[in-house]
């Protein structure tokens, strides 16, 4: 398998170079594919020649782990002048760096720190957040940031809706699954309407989807119809986006039989949702 890009992945590249915008993966519901897509897009714009940094809000750190090979201990950010994930919550940000996995990459590793911002900070916390990223863009002259979220509610997850400009909401087809996001999507609108921010660009994307399942066909079609949002094209169930990550491997670098329709399911939703 092998990397070819596309005209649209082209003109992102041009669109997202020196943005510092925000690209947040986030749905409440776990096990829909937020962290896989995180990596894909955080790889994708790496490989198209972008500075991408990477935030993992989530302590599973399933994120983290796909990204650097390998976990990142807390005693490791501690006694290295690293900046962690949970730093970026915080009034001052700590002065360190940000954890460098290949010269156009950086991450801000999810540990269990994190575990503490919603137990222990205020609201507040949102407004450093916004801040925070905005200075590490700057300071590290990233292009962007990709941010995966937890499915939970809390600050966490409340500052990343803040502080996205593409939001990203991947979603398994079932019966309930536009409700659902409809109750997050207006949720959204209603925060940013309140601190006066504009709304980001929303996109639905269906993922792990299987064709051959009535319920999911018609799943779809309902969502295609009345989503309030645009709605990618769908990303079915595929053993090399699964497996390719284990093996901390794009698709687009990965052997198999299934990389190819991979590669093309991944790039068309991601050209949509960041369009
Ligand atoms: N299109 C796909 N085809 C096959 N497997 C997929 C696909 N997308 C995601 N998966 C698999 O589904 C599982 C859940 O995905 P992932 O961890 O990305 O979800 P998540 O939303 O981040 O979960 P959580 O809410 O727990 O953080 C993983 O095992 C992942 O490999
Ligand atoms: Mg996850």
């Amino acid at each position: 398998m092998s990397f070819k890009t596309t005209p649209e992945l082209s003109k992102i590249k041009k669109r997202l170079s020196k943005s510092r915008k925000a690209i947040v993966l986030n749905n409440e519901k776990g096990g829909v594919g937020k962290s896989t897509l995180s990596y894909y897009i955080a790889k994708l714009l790496e490989r198209l020649g972008l500075k991408v940094l990477v935030w993992d809000t989530d302590p599973q750190g399933n994120f983290t782990k796909s990204i650097n090979g390998a976990e990142i201990s807390q005693s490791y950010i501690n006694d290295n002048g690293v900046i962690s994930s949970a730093d970026v919550f915080k009034a001052e940000l700590p002065s360190g760096k940000t954890y460098r996995v290949s010269d156009n990459l950086h991450l801000l590793a999810g540990t269990d720190e994190l575990y503490n911002v919603d137990e222990e900070m205020g609201r507040e916390s949102l407004g450093h957040a916004h801040r925070n990223i905005q200075t590490l863009l700057e300071q590290g002259d990233f292009d962007v940031v990709v941010i995966d979220t937890p499915p939970v509610l809390g600050n966490r997850q409340l500052a990343a809706t803040l502080i996205s400009d593409y939001l990203l909401m991947p979603i398994e087809i079932d019966g309930f699954s536009l409700d659902g996001i409809n109750k997050q999507i207006t949720r959204v609108v209603n925060i940013r309407e309140q601190v006066n921010l504009p709304l980001p660009q929303i996109t639905i994307v269906p993922n792990r989807v299987d064709m051959r399942s009535r319920s999911s066909k018609d799943g779809l079609e309902a969502i295609y119809k009345a989503s309030p949002v645009t709605v990618s094209p769908v990303i079915k169930s595929n053993t090399a986006i699964k497996d390719a990550i284990r093996t901390f491997t794009p698709v687009w670098e990965y052997k198999a039989s299934s990389s190819k329709a991979a590669r093309e399911m991944l790039f068309a939703a991601i050209s949509v949702a960041l369009r």
